[in-house]
């Protein structure tokens, strides 16, 4: 009998149908509704896989629920809506789809920056509202971007590539991460410093960092007195590395001068959320892997991986990766 695999939210056709070759497929039908909890407690109960999006929680109940489960495939290169600890009590095989999607996402946080930086969401409100009556010498007048300084938090392959695109517009790039890296640093000129000089260095703040227990929060009122007033705060990564009472009030007092977000504490994040309100917050939803070829490489990877599973291979992207000794 084929193994049975859930998939958490409809995808296109031709990822069912490669999947449907190898497998017997069941799908929640809506793309833009998430599967109820009920309904994800009680298909994984037959399940032997989930493909699944970072909206779900995975948790030690859908684990403990999951009898003949082996492998989540998770749409993301974030994990952090699995509970990768119960996953491996479990002997369930976590994987992820990382560079597929790293320069993708890095287009898109930077340009966010871009966006932010001059103002062009605004603008383009502007004209489309009719507004524009003349040139004139300050109208919607941003603020530089080329020549400035990046200051990343968060140096994984995303952070690297967007100094890369940071290069490009004659940035001086400082970073702050949990390693050293000595790649971008001999490669782009990056230089390594404690988080406070990053601060207080930057004037664009970009967070790239994986949410985790030790960057849950980092991002407080602190932090953000710590940058100058004219920085600008970007966050590509996961909005819980960031206390929106602080950002907001942050902006506010004109502690700092803008932000652009393409992630939040709650997502969807209400359209009365007082962020939305600021005409200084630049905000998408969570489109930074969003496009049509990065999106289907991710689908690929997740059925590699779940191909690699089932034949017994070790996966090309495996999260926890202690999975691998518990097999034998
Ligand atoms: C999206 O946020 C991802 O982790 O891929
Ligand atoms: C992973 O791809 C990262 O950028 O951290």
């Amino acid at each position: 009998m084929k193994p049975r695999v859930y998939v958490t939210r409809k995808i296109p056709g031709e990822i069912v149908a490669r999947l449907q070759e190898d497998y017997e497929v069941d799908m929640w039908p809506k793309e833009d509704v998430q599967v109820p909890r009920e309904i994800l407690l009680e298909k994984v109960k037959k399940a032997d896989a989930l493909l699944t999006v970072i909206s779900d929680r995975l948790d030690d109940e859908v684990f403990s629920a999951g009898e003949h489960l082996k492998v989540v495939a998770n749409m993301a290169v974030g994990y952090d809506n699995i509970d990768l600890e119960s996953a491996s009590r479990h002997n369930v095989a976590v994987c992820n789809t990382p560079d597929v999607l790293t320069d993708t996402t890095a287009d898109l946080a930077f340009a966010l920056l871009l966006a932010t930086a001059r103002r062009m969401i605004e603008a383009a409100e502007f004209i489309k509202e009719g507004k524009w009556k003349s040139w004139s010498p300050l109208l919607l007048a941003g603020t530089d971007v080329h020549h400035k300084t990046i200051g990343i938090v968060g140096m994984g392959k995303i952070g690297t590539v967007v100094a890369k695109r940071a290069a490009g517009f004659d940035m001086e790039i400082i970073y702050h991460n949990r390693n050293r890296h000595e790649v971008a640093e001999e490669m782009l000129g990056a230089r390594y410093c404690s988080l406070d000089e990053l601060l207080a260095e930057a004037d664009f703040v970009v967070c790239l960092a994986p949410l985790t227990s030790e960057t849950k929060g980092l991002f407080q009122r602190e932090q953000f007195q710590k940058m100058k007033k004219e920085a600008i705060f970007i966050n590509a990564s996961r909005g819980p590395i960031v206390n929106e009472d602080a950002l907001y009030e942050a902006l506010q007092a004109g502690e700092i001068a803008a932000a652009g977000l393409d992630v939040f504490n709650e997502e969807p994040i209400d359209a009365d959320h007082p962020l939305l309100q600021l005409k200084n917050v630049v905000a998408l939803p969570h489109i930074g892997s969003a496009t049509k070829e990065t999106r289907l490489a991710m689908m690929e990877t997740c059925c590699d991986n779940l191909d690699a599973i089932f034949a017994d291979r070790a996966p090309k992207t495996l999260v926890n990766k202690d999975f691998l000794g518990s097999r034998n």
